[in-house]
């Protein structure tokens, strides 16, 4: 709701009241216009001042009434309201002014923000735009270059930039509510002719034409298939070439495409499920809200190559105090530098303070005596780590969490080396991992729910989205991506080419194809991985070749690491490119012979694949394997999944994660497709539907929402 008062006589006050953010619910809408209305029936009121509950002004309409039937007065009646009201409105901004909360702000004569306040538009990141004339004002008081960078992106601005483009008229580091009041009685008496942006024109510079198509070209590099940015721009166009209230029925008809469009609700969807994810639970019933987490202060990396280095720089610019531990001297003088390198680039680009002096570097792991928390990151090898697991557990302090960083082996062997199993668990970060906002935190079934709370509120603190999940081979991202890799190599086989694979996956929105990540990240890393599974042998020749475990199994990875083919690093891989370390991917004529040369001596005919069944046969498997990890209990909801996914593996933000997007393709037809293609390939692995996918198939494919009361029923029963 908003609640109506009167301050120092004549200022009537309107403070929205909906915690946590103060979303204009139909509630609040309804308030703001029951109180503007006695604002204006009032004679002693002589201005008025719009401010938010508990230091917010506002986060913007509530996203949570998107999917119900509207109620309440809408929006743009409410923003005319203000706009056209013949007392003065200030807007007292204190933390957010975001979307509608900005368009509110907007509609006010003048806005006061406090120094720390936080003002933008994210609406493109929900699917939409600024529905309530925001893409029809901002132009107007602030150009349309600014007006295209803060729409399009979603970019939020601090106070002092937004009075720098002038979108706020003072910054206060004092009250801002009293500063807003002061100010709404020194204007009591101002006339308001110049102060409504509505009757502003629209700057119109000369060079309007490449304004815009140069911000169509960005946003078509950038939006991945998302349809939101390029919709902005044509509303924002709108604002310079139309009247203003031609401007506001465009700006009506574009948000209603986008408002019933998919990704708005996929997008949506998202926005919550990131949310949802800090609620977690664990399979044996360890919950959020019942697991308190152990204070750190100090934390230890140990191992500083690729990962170390990252985690060393995530933890020192979060504030721990971090000892950092590399055993050869080499590596260790040249991480020192990489890391300094790394912490100076993110003071340059992203204004975190500088924090050399947080990290203590060692060639001893018995530095880390006193910390709280230690985060091994050395190579992928089960006897090296269960050897550093056993030293650990004799050097670190009682009470100290024992984490990995390990891609997917298991948890409780390394924790059966210790004293306190139930103080290891897995902390799985994402390379690079002082960028990626993914954290895998992986339980084992000995590990306490206070070492998993521990976990999970570390990497919140790291500034990371943690999601909780089971221990399992490769837990739940590198299992799923598995089947994704394994049926992109069988469509090599059966005719495919690495371009076609990755052109259908990059139409869909993934910011690379399967074989140009595995080009980037290294073919090396799953062929040391495949080798200590005993998959990669000279025994397996003739019939054996493409057999493992009794199922298909393609050795082209391999055959093309044993050639050195390593991906960028060699220069060559699924790819060629112009020197080893180079990024330009292009076609290599010498693959395709291969290609053929493979398919001649195991008997394969090429056959002309479709978009579709490239699609199909990639995404399918990996979503059936999602199921089958709900149904192990190794994630606890689909939500945990589709973060995992949008987050760490490049699946489009816009088609809301595997686990939504099989919600919207209907899970009946993801069965009947994967049985299709099981009949037409029947030794192809992971083409069999599990249990709970076949089972939310039979009942009518419920809305995602309503996934967890089959889920939760005794898994035996699935
Ligand atoms: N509507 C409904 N709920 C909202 C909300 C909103 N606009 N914004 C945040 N919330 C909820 C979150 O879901 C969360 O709920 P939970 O505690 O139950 O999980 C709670 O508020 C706190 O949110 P965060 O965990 O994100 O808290 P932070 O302090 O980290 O961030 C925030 C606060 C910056 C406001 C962030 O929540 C945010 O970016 N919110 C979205 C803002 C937004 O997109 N506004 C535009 C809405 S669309 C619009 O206005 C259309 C208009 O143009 C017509
Ligand atoms: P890396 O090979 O780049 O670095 C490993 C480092 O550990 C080396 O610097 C090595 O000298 C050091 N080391 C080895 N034994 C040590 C010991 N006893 N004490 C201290 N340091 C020691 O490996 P990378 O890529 O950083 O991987 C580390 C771990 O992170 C692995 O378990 C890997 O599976 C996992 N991981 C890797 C990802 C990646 O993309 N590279 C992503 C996520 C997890």
């Amino acid at each position: 709701m908003a609640f109506y008062s009167r301050v120092s006589g004549s200022v009537g006050m309107i403070t929205l009241q909906n915690p946590p953010v103060n979303a204009l619910s139909a509630a609040v809408r309804q308030g703001i216009v029951d109180a503007m209305h006695r604002a204006l029936s009032e004679p002693e009121v002589k201005s008025v001042v719009i401010c938010g509950q508990n230091g917010k002004f506002c986060g913007g309409a509530d996203i949570g009434e998107f999917g119900a039937k509207m109620t309440g007065p809408p929006l743009v009646p409410m923003v005319h309201l203000i706009e056209a009201a013949s007392k003065p409105v200030v807007a007292a901004i204190e933390g957010i002014a975001l979307g509608g909360g900005l368009e509110l702000a907007l509609s006010c004569h003048y806005r006061i923000a406090h120094s720390k306040a936080r003002l933008g538009f994210p609406e493109v990141a929900l699917g939409l735009l600024p529905g309530a004339g925001g893409t029809q004002r901002l132009p107007r008081l602030i150009g349309v270059p600014a007006s295209l960078d803060l729409i399009t992106t979603g970019r939020q601005v601090t106070a002092a930039e937004a009075r720098q483009l002038g979108i706020v008229d003072e910054v206060t580091d004092l009250n801002a509510v009293d500063a807003a009041v002061k100010f709404a009685q020194s204007v009591a008496d101002k006339s308001l002719d110049a102060r409504r942006i509505s009757t502003y024109p629209c700057p119109r510079p000369p060079d309007l034409d490449t304004i815009f198509e140069r911000a169509m070209q960005q946003v078509r590099r950038s939006a991945r298939g998302a349809i939101a940015p390029g919709t902005c721009v044509q509303a924002v166009h709108a604002a310079v070439t139309l009247p203003y209230a031609k401007g506001m029925e465009r700006e009506r008809e574009l948000f209603s495409v986008l408002f019933n469009s998919g990704q708005a609700r996929a997008l949506q969807y998202y926005f919550f499920a990131q949310r949802a994810v800090s609620r977690w639970s664990t399979a044996s019933g360890a919950r959020w809200d019942t697991s308190k987490p152990r204070p750190v202060h100090k934390a230890a990396v140990i191992g500083l190559g690729t990962m170390g280095r990252g985690i060393t720089v995530s933890l020192a610019q979060a504030g721990f105090s971090v000892v950092a531990v590399e055993t050869q001297e080499k590596q260790l003088s040249e991480a020192k530098q990489a890391v300094s390198g790394m912490l100076e680039r993110g003071a340059k680009r992203r204004g975190v303070p500088l924090a050399h002096d947080k990290i203590k570097y060692s060639c001893s792991v018995q530095a880390v005596a006193d910390v709280d928390l230690v985060i091994e990151a050395v190579f992928e090898d089960m006897a090296l780590k269960k050897t550093i697991f056993q030293q650990l557990s004799a050097i670190c302090k009682p009470g100290a969490l024992l984490c990995t960083n390990t891609s997917g082996l298991d948890i409780d062997e390394l924790a059966s080396q210790t004293q306190s199993p139930e103080l290891v668990v897995g902390m799985h970060f994402f390379a690079p991992a002082h960028v990626m906002q993914l954290l895998e935190v992986v339980y084992g079934p000995r590990s306490s729910p206070e070492a998993v709370a521990t976990a999970m509120q570390m990497g919140k603190k790291m500034g990371k989205v943690s999601v909780a999940v089971g221990n399992c081979r490769g837990f739940v991202g590198n299992r799923m991506l598995k089947l994704y890799l394994e049926q992109a190599f069988f469509l090599l086989e059966e005719g495919a080419t690495p371009e076609q694979v990755d052109q259908v996956l990059e139409e869909f929105g993934f910011p690379m194809g399967v074989f140009k990540v595995s080009d980037l990240s290294g073919l090396d890393i799953g062929w040391k991985v495949r080798k200590a599974d005993g998959l990669v042998s000279p025994a397996f020749t003739g019939t054996s070749a493409r057999i493992r475990g009794g199922s298909r199994y393609s050795p082209l990875g391999d055959l093309l690491c044993e050639q050195g083919r390593f991906g960028q690093k060699t220069g060559k891989g699924w790819y060629q490119y112009d020197k080893p370390g180079g990024r330009v991917a292009k076609p290599d004529p010498w693959l395709f012979g291969f290609l053929e040369d493979y398919r001649a001596q195991h008997g394969l005919v090429a056959r002309r694949i479709d978009h579709q069944e490239v699609l199909e046969r990639c995404l399918y498997p990996l979503i059936n394997e999602g199921f089958q990890i709900l149904q192990d209990g190794i994630a606890a909801g689909p939500e945990d999944i589709d973060v995992i996914y949008v987050l760490g593996y490049g699946w489009p933000r816009h088609r809301g994660g595997p686990m939504f997007y099989a919600s919207q393709v209907g899970l009946d037809k993801v069965v009947e497709r994967l049985e299709h293609y099981q009949q037409i390939h029947p030794d192809v692995p992971g083409l069999q539907p599990c249990r709970l996918l076949r089972k939310l198939a039979a009942i009518s494919n419920p809305a995602i929402h309503k996934w967890r009361e089959v889920i939760q029923k005794p898994r035996s029963q699935l």
